[in-house]
């Protein structure tokens, strides 16, 4: 029997590649950037099966463009390049991998909020300028982690791990989630509050939200407003949940103390944008799911997923499989 024809995007890890290649009627796109738009929706034409990642837009384009296909595997947790529903509508099956990044993602805000907060970017490059002339009270003077309040906006699996480490940092956290967490309430020593109040009364505000309709913009000017002047803002979850030029703004005009940010708006960021000359702020290119381990297991999950959904098992990670599975019974 013919293997399903399936398309990669880009060049993965060894292991969910193999699995893939294996099985399938695989082709790899090999290029480090996107696979250019036009040559996607030309390769999937007679696919059964696409691994992509982020940076492609899954949308009714491109499903008219592959009227064979039957799962799309997102190698990342959001799937917010993805339109669920018109996949849904045609029966397209979707997977993601959760779980596999949530410690690694973690790790990476957590040391984000730290380099962020004690200046350890700006410290490098004033070392590398040739600054560093003598020890010195004043010099790259930062923010305090220990006892400090941190602010979490989404108590999801990557909040709680965050949650978590900065109790090992005698941190206070407080959080907001739609879905109150009272057992990790307990288990933590966690605060459930408001936004308001999280955003007024935190050192460190930290997002851990889905990119949506609702968190569109959700840290606008209004509500820098609201935090301390001091305050650090941590986005390792999606660019456009900051508005970026609000952002830009409070940084400049001293309305918050300095940004960590994993992920940008627009992403990747122009080199003349004038976030990249805003004082303290760091800006890392996307990369906190990105451990050798952990994204060698989200190869591994992603490969499950489209192997699994072309033979109609269950997927490990499912985003739309029940809804798919309700449509086809009718
Ligand atoms: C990366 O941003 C992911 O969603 O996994």
């Amino acid at each position: 029997m013919a293997k399903p024809k399936v398309f990669v995007s880009r060049i993965i890890p060894e292991k969910g590649q193999k699995m893939i290649t294996d099985a399938c009627d695989a082709e790899i796109w090999q290029d480090d950037q996107p696979t250019p738009r036009a040559v996607l929706l030309e390769k999937i034409k007679d696919c059964e099966g696409l691994l992509c990642l982020l940076t492609e837009k899954i949308d009714a384009e491109l499903l008219d463009a592959a009227p064979k296909l039957k799962v799309v595997a997102n190698l990342a947790v959001g799937f917010d390049n993805i339109d669920v529903p018109e996949c849904t509508k045609r029966g397209v099956l979707i997977g993601n991998t959760p779980g596999v990044l949530t410690e690694t993602t973690a790790d990476f805000a957590f040391t984000l909020l730290m380099a962020t907060a004690r200046r350890v970017v700006e410290g490098d490059n004033y070392t590398r300028a040739g600054k560093w002339l003598t020890w010195g009270p004043m010099i790259l003077v930062g923010q305090d982690i220990h006892h400090a309040t941190l602010g979490l906006i989404g108590l999801g699996r990557i909040g709680s791990e965050m949650a978590k480490r900065a109790k090992g940092f005698s941190m206070k956290v407080m959080y907001y989630d739609p879905f109150r967490r009272e057992d990790l309430e307990k288990e933590l020593g966690l605060v459930y509050a408001d936004l308001d109040t999280i955003l007024r009364e935190s050192d460190f505000v930290s997002i851990h939200v889905p990119l949506m309709k609702e968190t569109h913009h959700l840290m606008n000017a209004e509500n820098f407003k609201k935090m301390k002047k001091t305050a650090i803002l941590i986005n390792s979850a999606r660019g456009p949940i900051v508005d970026t030029m609000a952002l830009n703004d409070a940084l400049r005009a001293g309305t918050i103390g300095g940004a960590g940010l994993d992920v940008t708006d627009p992403e990747p960021i122009p080199m003349d944008h004038p976030l990249l000359g805003a004082p303290n702020c760091v800006i890392a290119p996307h990369i906190a799911s990105g451990s050798v381990n952990t994204r060698s297991n989200m190869s591994i999950m992603a490969a499950q997923n489209i192997l699994a959904g072309l033979t109609g098992a269950d997927m490990p990670a499912p985003v739309n499989q029940a809804d798919v599975r309700k449509a086809a019974k009718k």
